[in-house]
């Protein structure tokens, strides 16, 4: 990658960086937002000379306590995990002629905070009046290094700025008391917090003074502290260093501090692990080039939104710098930045971090997944605990691999957990090609997929789709429910991955060895298989939304909700769960998350009535809704939502819209902005064989970029009003789709223009199943019947035609003529035949190629509907099994005038929303052809040119009809929306 690819504007420094003054800089929300991290440790943005509390966060540091129940039963959770704070590795106390200073009393003029993300460096400067009045300067530039071990490095400057006199600074470590007040006590998010309790003890044979070792109860600390100031006087003392030097005023004493900090449970700390490095300014240095390294891979920029882009940079930085580097954790909901939800890992590290991780920094997505693999054995436990006779379930909440949660309707019941992590497993193995981590997860794959089997049955009474019972989706309102829908759509994604899993491994010979060690053997892949195909994701037929589970969508609406909304504080401080259990309201959407994470094809239609109903219902109390619902907005077109819940995600420590973002940063909400963006606007989905995008332009922004890498390649995608530049930053040629048109982004960039076209409207028979022979033969049998010369040249101009316009030209071809009452009874008589021809059809008669093609329609954003002469279409869609796939099925019997008249194709655009010339329109009938011209619609043929002579586009069957041909006939057909316009240095997209 070339350095100027790498540069950052100066415009772009303004959006690189969260500067905060005055009480905005100080407090705990401040705290948490200054917080820095390195996966291996974390330290909150605490005033060095003020804050002694504990305050940084080591992932091994968490105690283990008994949960204690009054009534408890079979496989209740026994003892939770807790994260405490660890010293803070920063306090600095001051002493001025001898005497201490007490910051707590003095008064703070001034400060301002910078947190650079540019160069990874919190950077602060305080000015205070003390108790004699007189006025000192304070400034830290703070570093944890992102590509260094658990330390802390400050640079320390203190400047008397009117007075002079003797100056001792104490560098030592906040182990004071501190933590949540009395309000939060009964906060579910917080609750379990622990007052840290930490013993200093003696040094072990063979410690400098310079390492100090704490203690609480199995967790042991060491920290190493190294100090610099080179015109003072440097003494180690009792659990620190002293620093003396006469100042003058406006005088400096310089000191520079590195605090190496190590962790060991149940053993003390061997010191071997606080080697690192200790200089400052090489610290520095190398934060630099880790910082760089970062946004090699994730820069991005929005041109037309500062603010956002500047929000978005600071949640990409804070998620990156918790990002667990060690594959005995994961990455807490608030990360390493405070300590709410008692720094427990839960499902929104596999499905909101990973896939950020993954397509930024892949080694770190494989920790979180290498995390959860070495938990195997706990996860079988505690699948044993809950009764299961096989397999393993992961827990809800856990740091050490054990359920923690005492709530097991809204712990253990989440079994999706098991489809998040493989979903996460299957996104990391596609993003990085890694056979060999794909190989090793298998185990836990299958394991978890067993689950399904356990909790799930074939009901004979659905036609025996495959339904689950008795489970928890991320919607905590609602709980042990039936065919919850995001459940039952990420067990089908696992179950048919680990059915492809263990084909791949059988073909690489690898299979035998894994199946004889977990007993598993050929029936029961097949019947993941059979449940993943069978899986009950139903639409509600009067609604026309996917219900979220059995019973939401009949349960009454929560009185009072919409007045209430969140003004009050989320639902759950305030109800009983079986009030919020018992009503149609959600915390977050689960249908609205399926949706975003592509777990279900959907016509955009369905899409927008299920955000609109769920929407309605959804208080959005969890942070992580906000992000499913940005990005079904995006890919709707809903440019208002979609901004709003992007902000909303975006700001939520930011602007603290939650209130408890002195808890920790919402690490999953953080990550998730990033998500709306590449995948909400971008219109990213990872659910084919290579990346495809849709990217939209809001109209408040004038354009947008962002990176991703994919199978060791960068590349940047620059969306503009026009479309979307794509360019090769390092690595491979990449493979890749813009609306559905695939090409290769190699050394020159490549153009796509954004297409006009909107909506694709197919007729029916003979284009999507072959039941124009079945016309044709019904008629033949009629005419045979009643005597009339008919045959199969004369049938071609029957088809597309309707029903009582084709007798009459078979009347005429005959030169017949029958009174108006033998001529209906003759048209039912057809029907008749028709209908029962019909009787054997099911989705095998579907045309090759149609279901991909419809995914592959869906996938580009483009609307799809149906325009059938025939009164039977919306039956035999039914038969084919895919009458849920239509945004519209417009209704022969409602237009006036039948093809070769426009009304049809004028209907069914009407009918998506579209106007006319943002559809076009498939058929394999010369009558079609005219209805679609008619409409003013480009024409794809499926026929011959000499049968279809006015077809703008011809094709031999519908099989051989994809996106990129579609979207290409409209270019070929309409200049407006050709591919040329762009300088020559780009390349065009050739379809
Ligand atoms: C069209 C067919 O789609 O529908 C014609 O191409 C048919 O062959 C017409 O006559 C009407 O169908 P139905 O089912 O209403 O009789
Ligand atoms: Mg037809």
């Amino acid at each position: 990658m070339g350095e100027d690819e790498l540069a950052i504007s100066e415009h772009d420094c303004e959006t690189m960086r969260l500067v905060r003054r005055g009480a905005d800089a100080t407090g705990d929300q401040a705290a948490a937002l200054f917080a820095l991290a390195n996966g291996l440790v974390g330290v909150e943005g605490v005033i060095d000379e003020r804050d002694a509390a504990p305050c940084a966060y080591l992932p091994d540091a968490y105690v283990s306590r008994p949960i204690g129940y009054h009534e408890s039963f079979p496989g209740y959770a026994t003892a939770t995990d807790t994260r405490v704070a660890c010293p803070g590795p920063a306090l600095l106390r001051l002493h001025v002629d001898g005497k201490p200073i007490d910051f707590g009393a003095a008064e703070l003029l001034d400060t301002e905070r910078t947190l650079d993300f540019a160069d990874g460096q919190l950077r602060r400067i305080s000015r205070w009046r003390i108790a004699t009045g007189r006025t000192l300067e304070i400034a830290v530039d703070r570093i944890v290094p992102l590509a260094g071990g658990a330390c802390v490095a400050s640079r320390i400057r203190i400047r008397p700025l009117d007075f002079a006199g003797h100056f001792q600074a104490w560098l030592t470590y906040g182990i004071d008391g501190g933590g949540a007040g009395a309000a939060e006590a009964d906060d579910p998010r917080i609750s379990g917090r622990l007052r840290p309790q930490w013993t200093i003890n003696l040094p072990l044979p063979g410690d400098t003074p310079s390492v100090t070792r704490f203690s609480q109860d199995a967790v042991a600390l060491a920290y190493r502290q190294h100090v610099a100031s080179p015109a003072a006087q440097v003494a180690a003392v009792h659990a620190g260093h002293v620093v003396r030097s006469e100042l003058v005023a406006g005088g400096i004493l310089a000191i520079d501090r590195v605090v190496a900090m190590a962790c060991a449970r149940g053993r003390p700390v061997d010191l071997v692990a606080l080697n690192g490095a200790t200089d400052f300014d090489a610290i520095a240095e190398g934060q630099r080039a880790a910082v760089r390294t970062l946004w090699g891979s994730a820069a991005f920029a929005i041109d037309g939104d500062d603010a956002l882009a500047a929000a978005l940079h600071f949640d990409l930085f804070q998620l990156h710098q918790s990002a667990s580097r060690d594959p005995n954790h994961s990455i807490g909901a608030k990360g390493l930045t405070g300590e709410g939800y008692e720094g427990h890992y839960f499902w929104d590290a596999e499905t909101f971090m990973l896939p950020v991780l993954a397509l930024q920094a892949p080694e770190q997505a494989k920790t979180l997944l290498a995390y959860r693999v070495g938990k195997l054995d706990r996860a079988r436990a505690h699948a044993a605990a809950l009764g299961h006779r096989r397999g393993a379930l992961y827990p809800w909440r856990t740091i050490a691999g054990d359920e923690c949660s005492s709530h097991y309707p809204t712990g253990s019941a989440q079994y999706h957990i098991n489809g998040d992590i493989a979903y996460a497993l299957a996104l990391y193995v596609a993003a990085t090609g890694d056979d060999a981590f794909r190989a090793e997860a298998a185990e836990m794959l299958f394991e978890t997929a067993r689950i399904w089997m356990e909790i799930g049955a074939f009901d004979p009474r659905r036609d025996r789709a495959f339904c689950t019972h008795g489970v928890t989706g991320p919607d905590e309102y609602s709980a042990l429910v039936d065919n919850d829908f995001y459940t039952n759509a990420i067990a089908r994604r696992h179950l048919a991955y680990a059915a492809d899993t263990a084909n791949w491994l059988r073909a690489r010979n690898e299979f035998a060895v894994l199946a004889a060690a977990i007993d598993l053997d050929d029936k029961e892949v097949a019947d993941w298989r059979k449940a993943a195909d069978a899986m009950w994701l139903p639409v509600d037929p009067a609604l026309g939304v996917n219900p979220q589970d059995d019973a939401f969508l009949g349960r009454p609406e929560l009185p009072g909700l919409a007045a209430s909304g969140d003004r009050h504080g989320p639902l759950l401080m305030r109800y009983h769960p079986m009030i919020l259990f018992r009503h149609q309201v959600a915390k977050q959407g689960n249908v609205v998350q399926a949706m975003a994470m592509d777990l279900v094809g959907m016509p955009l239609s369905q899409q927008r009535r299920n955000f609109d109903y769920y929407g309605r219902v959804t208080t959005h109390d969890s942070t992580l809704s906000s992000v499913s619902f940005a990005i079904a907005a995006a890919r709707l077109g809903d440019e208002k939502a979609a901004l709003e819940f992007h902000r909303e995600c975006a700001f939520v420590d930011l602007e603290d819209r939650h209130g408890n973002t002195s808890h920790g940063l919402h690490m999953a909400a953080l990550a998730g902005s990033w998500l709306v963006l590449a995948q909400g606007w971008g219109g990213l989905r990872l659910d084919g064989a290579i990346p495809s995008f849709r990217p939209q332009l809001p109209d408040a922004w004038k354009g947008y970029r962002f990176r991703m890498q994919w199978r060791g390649s960068v590349i940047e995608l620059a969306v503009d009003a026009a479309g979307c530049t794509y360019r090769l930053l390092s690595g491979d040629p990449l493979a890749v789709a813009d609306h559905g048109r695939p090409f290769n982004v190699g050394a020159e960039p490549v153009f796509a223009e954004r297409p006009g076209l909107k909506g694709v409207i197919f007729d029916l028979d003979g284009v999507l199943t072959d039941t124009a022979e079945d016309h044709y033969q019904a008629w033949q049998a009629l005419a045979d019947t009643h005597g009339f010369a008919f045959d199969r040249e004369a049938n071609h101009r029957l088809k597309g035609v309707d029903r009582s316009n084709s007798l009459r030209l078979i009347l005429d071809h005959a030169g017949a003529q029958v009174e108006a009452g033998r001529f209906d009874a003759m048209l039912a008589e057809k029907n008749d035949i028709y209908r029962a021809r019909l009787a054997g059809y099911s989705p095998a008669n579907l045309f090759e190629g149609v279901a991909e093609l419809f995914d592959g329609l869906r996938a580009a954003g483009l609307k799809i509907g149906l325009a059938s002469a025939s009164r039977n279409a919306g039956d035999v869609v039914r038969l084919l099994g895919i009458s849920d796939q239509f945004d519209f099925i417009a209704d022969a019997g409602a237009v006036a005038h039948a093809k070769p008249a426009p009304d049809i194709f004028l209907a069914c655009a009407a009918g998506m929303g579209l106007s006319p010339e943002q559809c076009i329109g498939v058929e394999d009938a010369q009558a079609g052809i005219s209805a679609i011209h008619a409409a003013g619609m480009v024409a794809i043929g499926i026929g011959s040119e000499e049968a279809l002579p006015d077809a703008d586009m011809h094709l031999p069957a519908i099989g051989q009809l994809t996106v990129a041909r579609i979207l290409s006939s409209e270019q070929e057909t309409a200049p407006r929306a050709g591919f040329s316009t762009r300088p020559d240095k780009v390349e065009e997209i050739s379809c």
